[in-house]
């Protein structure tokens, strides 16, 4: 019997229950798949707290996959079942270990690349590609702030900003942590957990600042990222790990001729063709060793709960996955 984690009410990661499910038919245009990785991500602890109300209770979270077709709806071309494939989807749905999805979210998955890497890889890698291209083309003359970078997410931009040309600054939460971002290309990473950043990056810049700084880390450093940038810098949060942002005055912005983005993934990716664009580079730079990535730590499905508090707890680094 197919099996999946059942979110039926808002809280700590012991919401986080496994069921047994039934699985519909795959309708026109959809794939039936068997799961053998799932990515947790931390937009899913924002979406089990409640803070994201994006998922219809009781659901089933969960935005990204890897697995096997098994069977197909009418009109599905170009996939056949024991087809190696990922996704990522706003549908939610991916804490299973299998599922309907449509066959436009799906994309094949290389020789050469796990599941387990795909699985880890779809939202994270898509987030890095989306960060230091469309949002900012980051290139040779850039100086740039990554917090968290050796999180899931952080690792893979420290490693593409340093490949386009980037000087990279990163923060982490412990020296252990600081130890894995300067492999992944940070030229410095302060520990912002006993270091004041501001002041530090304030140091390594010659008192000019950084031009982009990255910040998913929200509460606890968002306003701080904005004293850390140059005249003309652009501050970009793409998440809140600490918590939500508190308001801001826009007036802010006026003191460098500051620019703000807000990116979501889904945007970036919204249409087939910026899909399979994107994951096609995203897959090309790990075929050409542009980057390197340590295989995800793996839990069980029925342990998405110990996940969530290994994730919350700042305990991990690189990516997380769930193997039904
Ligand atoms: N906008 C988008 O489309 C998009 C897409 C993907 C991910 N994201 C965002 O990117 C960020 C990274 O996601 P991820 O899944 O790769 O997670 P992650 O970076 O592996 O984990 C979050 C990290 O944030 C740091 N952190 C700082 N303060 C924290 C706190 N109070 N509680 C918990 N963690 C804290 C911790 O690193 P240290 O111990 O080093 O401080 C922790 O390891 C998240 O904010 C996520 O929402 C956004």
């Amino acid at each position: 019997m197919p099996q999946a984690i059942m979110l039926r009410e808002h809280g700590g990661p012991e919401v986080l229950r496994v069921e047994d499910v039934n699985i519909a038919a795959p309708g026109p245009g959809q794939v039936r798949i068997r799961q053998t990785a799932v990515g947790v991500n931390f937009h899913d602890c924002y979406v089990r707290t409640g803070l994201y109300q994006t998922l219809k209770l009781p659901g089933i979270p969960g935005l990204e996959a890897a697995g096997e077709v098994i069977s197909l709806g009418d009109g599905v071309q170009g996939l056949a079942p024991g087809d190696r494939v990922a996704y990522f989807s706003a549908a939610y749905g991916g804490y299973a270990s299998e599922r309907v999805i449509g066959a436009d979210r799906l994309v094949k998955i290389p020789a050469g690349v796990s599941d387990a890497l795909a699985a880890s890889l779809m939202i994270k890698g898509l987030t890095a590609l989306m960060l230091v291209k469309p949002v900012h083309a980051l290139g040779p003359g850039d100086t740039i702030l990554v917090h968290a970078a050796a999180g899931g997410v952080g690792l893979l931009l420290c490693q593409w900003a340093r490949h386009l040309g980037a000087r990279v600054i990163g923060t982490a939460g412990s020296a252990e942590k600081a130890a894995l971002a300067k492999a992944a290309g940070c030229e410095e990473v302060i520990l912002y957990r006993s270091e004041d950043f501001v002041a530090r990056v304030r140091d390594l810049t010659g008192g000019k600042g950084v031009n982009v700084a990255y910040d998913s880390v929200g509460k606890d450093t968002f306003y701080g990222s904005m004293e850390c940038l140059a005249d003309l810098g652009h501050l970009v949060n793409f998440g809140q790990s600490s918590g939500p942002i508190e308001p801001m005055a826009v007036s802010l912005l006026s003191k460098g001729s500051y620019t703000l983005t807000r990116p979501m993934l889904f945007h970036y990716c919204a249409t087939r063709p910026a899909l399979e664009a994107m994951a096609a580079e995203l897959f090309a730079t790990i075929a050409d060793g542009t980057l390197t990535i340590a295989e995800p730590l793996a839990l069980p499905l029925a342990e998405a709960h110990e996940a969530h508090r290994r994730l919350e707890a700042r305990e991990t680094t690189g990516a997380v996955i769930l193997t039904p």
